[in-house]
């Protein structure tokens, strides 16, 4: 049976402000890189307290960016966890080198840092840990292997634009951090990311290295006297943002606090609604530090019957994430024994989040878990 209409699992939250700023590119006539990416750069420098941020077309890039930033290269290991996005993993192998996956911990999906640390061998160059969900990894703890084992700390920090670690945003903690701006994520570009760091060298090899590895980008040859004239210096990718998304992006600025402050409130209401449900385990939260991106929980019941139910009775679910080292194509790389990834993986779904949810939404989702649940 399909519903009239479906209750996403996500979408971004967009108005007439949007296309206003979209509105004001097109009367520049500059589409690719300008004014609103460095805009954009600079808005994001201020939000998060970070000295730089360079602004990318994906929260992907973003990644495969930083890595070849910070010298990752063939034959080089780096430590991640299996559950997360593709999009973590695959910069890794882009770059030849190869994904090590590890643990997480059962109760947050956050980084297992003790099983990360036992894998790393004398080929690692770097740990990437992934804010799941918004929440902060002990990224203390992250920092401590990472000066011991002289090895990167590399933030993939797609789901927690706007979460903090001890009183502090999460942006450059380690070398670099990756942000995404995709269509679901808390503030949105259309498609967008971009990468922090408190290093001025760090952070002109990634401005390089986002633009073909040319020394100057387009805009600013164009103010140039010598306009024609640039250089490749070193091997660089086509990555940068363009004007039309970091207009999105900019609008969304503005409202990026509400819609943090809204899917707070959602994930306690959610949260208080589920607890006393035998069959739901929570996951730990910290909710006065997370910019919750997603809404996961562990179910014991049939995994695939509850995701049919709630999709027959027009509620979207999803599974945040397949594991990498069990995809097709990641198999090649080995993975060591990930019993608790393989077992985690196989209860949690995640339940529609999103900042224009309304309350009739939100109580349709409950009360859908609930009666599945206590069938
Ligand atoms: C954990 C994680 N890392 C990386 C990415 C990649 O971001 P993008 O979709 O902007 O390429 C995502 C996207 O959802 C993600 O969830």
């Amino acid at each position: 049976m399909k519903a009239k209409s479906l209750i996403q699992i996500a979408k971004p939250s967009l108005g007439k402000e949007e296309l206003e700023s979209v509105r004001k590119v097109f009367r520049t006539c500059w589409l690719g890189m300008g004014s609103f990416v460095y805009e954009f750069e600079k808005k994001i420098q201020e939000y998060l307290g970070v000295k730089y941020a360079i602004a990318v077309n994906t929260g992907t890039t973003a990644i495969h960016l930083a890595l070849a930033s910070i010298g990752i290269k063939a034959g080089d290991e780096v430590v991640v966890p299996s559950l997360t996005f593709a999009g973590s993993i695959q910069p890794i192998v882009a770059l030849g080198a190869r994904p090590v996956f590890c643990e997480i911990e059962p109760d947050t999906l956050n980084i297992d840092l003790e099983d990360a640390r036992k894998r790393i061998t004398k080929k690692t160059r770097a740990i990437i840990v992934v804010h799941y969900g918004g929440m902060a990894c002990d990224m203390d703890k992250a920092l401590k292997i990472g000066k011991r084992y002289k090895i990167r700390i590399v933030e993939d920090a797609a789901h927690a634009f706007g979460s903090f670690y001890n009183g502090r945003k999460i942006d450059s903690f380690g070398d670099v951090a990756c942000f995404s701006f995709d269509p679901i994520k808390n503030l949105t570009c259309g498609e967008g990311g971009c990468v922090t760091t408190s290093s001025a060298r760090l952070a002109e090899i990634l401005r390089r290295k986002r633009l073909l590895g040319i020394s100057k980008d387009t805009w600013a040859r164009y103010k140039n006297k010598k306009s024609w004239f640039y250089e490749v210096v070193t091997e660089g990718y086509r990555y940068h943002m363009s004007n039309v998304n970091a207009a999105i992006g900019l609008a969304q600025f503005k409202k990026a606090e509400k819609f943090i402050q809204k899917k707070k409130r959602i994930v306690r209401d959610y949260d208080n609604f589920f607890k006393s449900i035998n069959g739901i385990e929570l996951l730990k939260r910290n909710y006065r530090e997370t910019a919750p991106f997603n809404y996961t929980i562990r179910i014991k019941a049939n995994r695939d019957k509850f995701i049919k139910y709630m999709q027959d009775n027009g509620v979207s679910v999803g599974v945040n994430y397949i594991p990498n080292h069990i995809q097709p194509f990641f198999r090649r790389f080995k993975a060591k024994r990930l019993p608790v990834t393989e077992k985690v993986w196989k209860e949690i779904v995640s339940l529609p989040l999103y900042s224009d949810m309304t309350v009739k939404e939100t109580e349709k989702v409950k009360n859908l878990v609930k009666k599945f649940i206590e069938a």
